[in-house]
């Protein structure tokens, strides 16, 4: 009635930004990401006839009751799936800042669904358990399979699910996140993918995309960070005008996020092959190829904006593991 997992956040290099389907999180495009080995977040769930309520404690906190509600409407997908009332005590840790535009959603509703179907013994394939993780975020999906992964826009709950294009030892990249704020972004995700259709600039981002996705899924394979990082940039600012153009409009950066934005294009005009993405949030993730990671972490640390980096290679998907924490 126990059990414990461990997923990776991950970086979209193509964004989900955008719902089909709310109800579902079904999203309006597919999205491309790569596993983070440095920002994981560990889960232990466990069910018992004891438990009244379903608990959720956060880094050693109790949860806000936004996110205790929204954990258990999760685990609501879990007992469907096995016919069962008993509620849970859930106890999550990650290694990293929550709502700063590193996806802690992702990691933790991916861990949630591994744990939570392994401790009422469920047994998904992996393909049903991306589903299953999607309904909890979009972006969680991506934190299921290894290494470079695909979420798939589908027609249906059956159809939505990420996939991975490539196991995490194809290509040696490195996401650096540079953390200029540790304060929780004030609209989350969700409010975003809602009012993403609001924006006159929604339809034009989508119509751009088919192809963004291609040039993004031949960079990888062909391990080419020029085509890759350009790609990134153009989708993240192409996220980013669609959230500062839509109702209520959506500021994510601090003045710090473009002061990094302009020094990144200086670095390249230097002749160093870095790029940045963003996610919701003000902080800045700088991709580059592994043997570029000691010059770009030494240009960060001449920037007074940069709190700390966060760096991270290709990783695993969610997996069970052994450790819980209760
Ligand atoms: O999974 P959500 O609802 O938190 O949405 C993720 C949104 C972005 O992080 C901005 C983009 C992405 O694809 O990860």
């Amino acid at each position: 009635m126990k059990a414990t997992a461990v997923a990776p956040s991950n970086i979209a290099f193509i964004k989900y930004w955008g719902n089909a389907d709310p109800q579902r999180n079904i999203p309006s495009n597919n999205s491309i990401s790569m596993n983070l080995s440095g920002a994981r977040t560990r889960t232990t769930v466990a069910f018992g006839a004891a438990f009244t309520a379903d608990s959720l404690v956060i880094d050693g906190q109790p949860a806000t009751e936004t996110a205790r509600a929204r954990a258990s409407r999760h685990l609501d997908h879990i007992r469907g799936l096995a016919q069962t009332d008993l509620r849970a005590r859930v106890v999550s840790e990650s290694n990293f800042p929550m709502g700063t535009g590193i996806a802690s959603s992702a990691s933790a509703f991916a861990a949630l669904s591994v744990a939570g179907t392994a401790a009422l013994d469920i047994a998904l394939d992996e393909r049903a358990m991306t589903e299953l993780a999607r309904l909890g975020s979009g972006s969680a999906a991506r934190s299921i399979p290894s290494g470079y992964v695909e979420l798939e826009v589908g027609s249906s709950h059956t159809t939505a699910y990420a996939h991975t294009l490539h196991a995490p030892g194809y290509w040696d990249l490195r996401d650096i996140v540079a953390i200029v704020s540790r304060e929780e972004k004030s609209i989350g995700s969700s409010a975003g993918h809602t009012a993403a259709e609001t924006s006159p600039h929604f339809a034009t981002r989508l119509s751009e995309l088919p192809a963004r996705l291609e040039t993004v899924r031949r960079a990888i394979r062909g391990r080419n960070i020029e085509a890759l990082g350009e790609a990134v940039e153009a989708d993240a600012i192409s996220l980013h005008a669609v959230a500062m153009t839509s109702h209520p409009p959506i500021y994510y950066w601090a003045p710090a996020t473009l002061r990094l934005i302009h020094a990144v294009q200086a670095w390249r005009r230097e002749g160093l092959p870095v790029y940045f993405t963003l996610d919701a949030g003000p902080n800045i993730h700088l991709i580059c190829q592994a043997e570029d990671e000691a010059d770009v972490l030494a240009h960060l640390a001449d920037i007074d904006d940069v709190l700390e980096t966060l760096v991270s290679g290709p990783a695993e998907g969610a997996q069970l593991g052994d450790k819980h924490l209760f």
